[in-house]
């Protein structure tokens, strides 16, 4: 089957070579837009990552040329309009899970850089200053860490995080026994949460509900001096209070894998333009932020198990054989 597959990046290539061999892949490195839609013409079905477009106008476009079904090299799915894909036909499946330990990973190098300020540490010694004032940290032992969302990465970063021998704090619908037996989770409101937490790190989906769970009035609640982490995804939060937060002294650090606008930034080399964002300028001009563009999954073992899943989800779709990680309309409806 003939497939072609958006947004393909350099890193990327060799795992879905090596992984995907029956199929015919067509690797285009333009993102999937409602003006690029028609460069699917002639596949059956598309593979699409985390910044690419699949509203419903650019579902509606990519059925009109022939496509019927979407693989999506993701966890997340909020940038699919899944409503439409059902409407249309369009069957999607994602990649629940590839590596829940690299983006746990690279959320607590997030905490210890800001914490022990290790990017300003590295070029000031690379400047031959090996002065120390300024790089003042925390340790982390003893710190009560709120984890919103404790599903396959929070429970890895609440893991890791008792092993530094913090307290940890969760607040999610779903309570998981394991993680209170094991690492003396407290599950708690968010409210409480926000009050009793030094750090403050986000796993949730991005949905309706959790759009903007990090806005003004969850800041005023929180310590003074918290760090703030954010790798899943960016409309969690809001940016502009944050920097508020920032500017006020409230929020002592903020971290970030994720950025609401990233679509427009992130994975591109913009080295030679003009930033016209504006909100994230400002966030860059502080010295307690730390940003990295959505590389907390960009480990070899999380790339092949993405290139395996999705040669896995293209062949049960052309085998018509069920695929546990088919999504389902309905299912998203659920709590
Ligand atoms: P998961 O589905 O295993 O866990 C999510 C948890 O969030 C669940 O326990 C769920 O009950 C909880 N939750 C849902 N709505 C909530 C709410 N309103 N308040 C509190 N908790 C809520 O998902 P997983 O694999 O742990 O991924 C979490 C997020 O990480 C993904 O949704 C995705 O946005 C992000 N991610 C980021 C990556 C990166 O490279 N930066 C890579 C992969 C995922």
């Amino acid at each position: 089957m003939k497939v072609t597959v958006f947004s393909t990046h350099k890193f990327e290539r060799e795992f879905l070579n090596l992984a995907i061999q029956d199929h015919q892949l067509h690797l285009l490195e333009t993102k999937l837009t409602l003006d690029t839609a028609s460069l699917a013409a002639g596949s059956e079905a598309v593979s699409i990552f985390v910044n690419d477009d699949a509203s419903g106008p650019v579902l509606q476009k990519l059925k009109e040329v022939g496509v019927k079904f979407l693989a999506l090299r993701s966890a997340g799915y909020n940038h699919v309009d899944l409503q439409e894909a059902n409407h249309l036909g369009i069957k999607v499946a994602r990649v629940p899970e590839y590596s829940p330990a690299a983006i746990a990973e690279h959320t607590v190098a997030i905490m210890l850089g800001l914490n022990r300020k290790l990017i300003k540490a590295h070029n000031r010694v690379r400047d031959l200053n090996f002065s120390l004032d300024g790089l003042v940290g925390f340790d982390m032992e003893g710190k009560t860490v709120g984890v919103i969302g404790t599903g396959k990465i929070g429970s890895k970063v609440i893991r890791i995080l008792h092993g530094f021998g913090c307290r940890i704090l969760a607040f999610d619908p779903y309570e998981n026994k394991d993680l209170k037996n094991q690492y003396q989770v407290q599950y708690v409101d968010l409210d409480t949460l926000c009050k009793e937490s030094d750090i403050i790190s986000l796993h949730l989906p991005l949905t309706k509900e959790s759009k903007y769970l990090i806005n003004e009035g969850s800041i005023l609640q929180m310590k003074q001096g918290v760090m703030v982490i954010n790798t899943s995804r960016g409309g969690l939060v809001n940016t502009v209070d944050v920097i508020q937060g920032l500017k006020t002294g409230k929020i002592g650090s903020f971290g970030i894998d994720v950025y609401e606008e990233e679509a427009e930034l992130f994975f591109e080399d913009h080295s030679e333009d003009i930033l016209q964002d504006d909100v994230i300028a400002r966030l860059m001009t502080f010295q307690n932020v730390l940003i990295t563009s959505h590389q907390a999954f960009l480990t070899k073992e999380a790339l092949t198990q993405i290139a395996a899943t999705t040669s896995y989800n293209l062949n049960c779709w052309e085998n018509l054989e069920n695929n546990p990680n088919e999504l389902v309309f309905e299912e998203v409806k659920k709590p």
